[in-house]
């Protein structure tokens, strides 16, 4: 059998497209911030949607033991990961997940770390729970970005509650090694930490790099950490709203049975069913997609060396968000506003993602190479 191909969507088809990328900008821009793929989604997946529309099978959420089931199984047989799937939780999202569970663990006013440049809405999360932010910002020596443990554990010993960890990390498309997640794992342990992994673009991996789940570190992770994660990100169904909460000791068990059991009912019916066949049937159409996105990093490299040189991209390992750094343009505050102004292409202003990103933006590769060349294009008139 030839392996499977995707073609991305094309301009006019996506136009017709009612999700907030293609409803945030008029129709003159083409917007890249927001992380959706432009490709089409999973066949089974479809098939699915299609057998519950047509059935008006479009109910509240109950019981869904297959879906905890078919994540466990996806877990070993792609991540050597054994999860028992009595400690999987249904959610909402991913942001549902982490709010909820900040909420279990923390009162008003507590401490959590985070790392920035990072995924913006970590910061909306933590005012949704009012928490103090401790900002541990990575350490960029030029070619590589670092982390700093000895601010991770100052904002430890300080009496810091959680750690609210993006690992792989957005916008870096970094992942974090086996012995970095062990030392966060063992400070944690030390300080009475919880570590909270957001583990959403985990799937979307390049070969031959490696995503580490938290959970399946040590005891120590287990005993610290609790991860949220969804198929929502790597299979394209961010509109479906189902995400997982899962835990792998007594007492972080214990703690999410606490969850409010209006959490999982809050999920969609049919976005726990997408998830369900992401995760047993998805495999197929993932390796086609990592084939696509692994060609567009690297596609996005040559077309930036060749018509901006200038913006310094490092290729990620995982996801498809580039990082730019628009610093040597010199186009002042908002790099990622005068693209949008005089180039009309929307990149993400990177300030979003912490101090760290001043004269950065985020940039979504995840389309064709005629939409990618288009609006490097178009950054190019807006420069010029
Ligand atoms: C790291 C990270 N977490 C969570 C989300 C959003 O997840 P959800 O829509 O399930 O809340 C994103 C979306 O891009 C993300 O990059």
């Amino acid at each position: 059998m030839s392996p499977l191909e995707i073609q991305a969507f094309s301009l006019e088809q996506l136009r017709r497209h009612r999700s907030t990328k293609w409803r945030d900008f008029p129709s003159e821009v083409l917007p890249l911030p927001v992380a959706e793929m432009d490709f089409p989604i999973a066949e089974p997946i479809r098939d699915l949607l299609l057998e519950m529309v047509r059935e008006s099978d479009l109910g509240y959420l109950g019981a869904i033991p297959e879906l905890p089931e078919a994540f466990a199984q996806f877990c070993q047989t792609s991540m050597n990961w054994s999860v028992d799937p009595a400690q999987v939780h249904v959610v909402t999202d991913v942001g549902v997940g982490v709010v909820e569970v900040l909420r279990l663990l923390t009162v008003p006013g507590d401490q959590i770390v985070i790392s920035s440049p990072v995924y913006h809405n970590f910061s909306t999360w933590i005012q949704e729970v009012n928490l103090v932010k401790v900002d541990v910002p990575f350490e960029d020596d030029g070619s590589e970005w670092g982390i700093d443990f000895a601010a991770i554990e100052v904002a430890y010993r300080s009496g810091a509650k959680v750690h609210l960890l993006c690992n792989p990390h957005n916008p870096l498309g970094r992942l974090y090694t086996t012995a970095e997640l062990s030392r966060i794992a063992e400070l944690a342990d030390q300080y009475g930490v919880i570590v909270v992994s957001d583990e959403i673009h985990g799937p979307l991996t390049f070969s031959p790099h490696e995503f580490v789940p938290f959970l399946t570190l040590s005891e120590t992770a287990r005993r610290v950490g609790i991860t949220v994660t969804a198929a929502s990100k790597a299979w394209n169904i961010a509109g479906l709203k189902c995400a997982l909460v899962i835990s792998h000791s007594d007492r972080m068990d214990s703690l999410l049975k606490k969850l409010p059991p209006a959490t999982h009912y809050r999920a969609s019916l049919l976005g726990a069913f997408a998830s369900t066949v992401a995760y047993s049937q998805g495999g197929e159409w993932l390796k086609a997609i990592l084939t696509k996105l692994d060609s567009n990093r690297y596609f996005l490299a040559t077309l930036l060396e060749q018509k901006i040189p200038e913006i310094k991209y490092r290729i990620p390992s995982n996801s498809y968000l580039a990082w730019l750094d628009l610093n040597e343009l010199n186009l002042g505050e908002n790099p990622a506003g005068v693209f949008l102004e005089k180039g009309k292409v929307a990149i993400l202003d990177g300030r979003g993602f912490g101090p760290q990103g001043r004269g950065f933006a985020r940039l979504n590769f995840a389309t064709s190479p005629e939409i990618l060349t288009e609006a490097v294009d178009r950054m190019v008139v807006a420069i010029s």
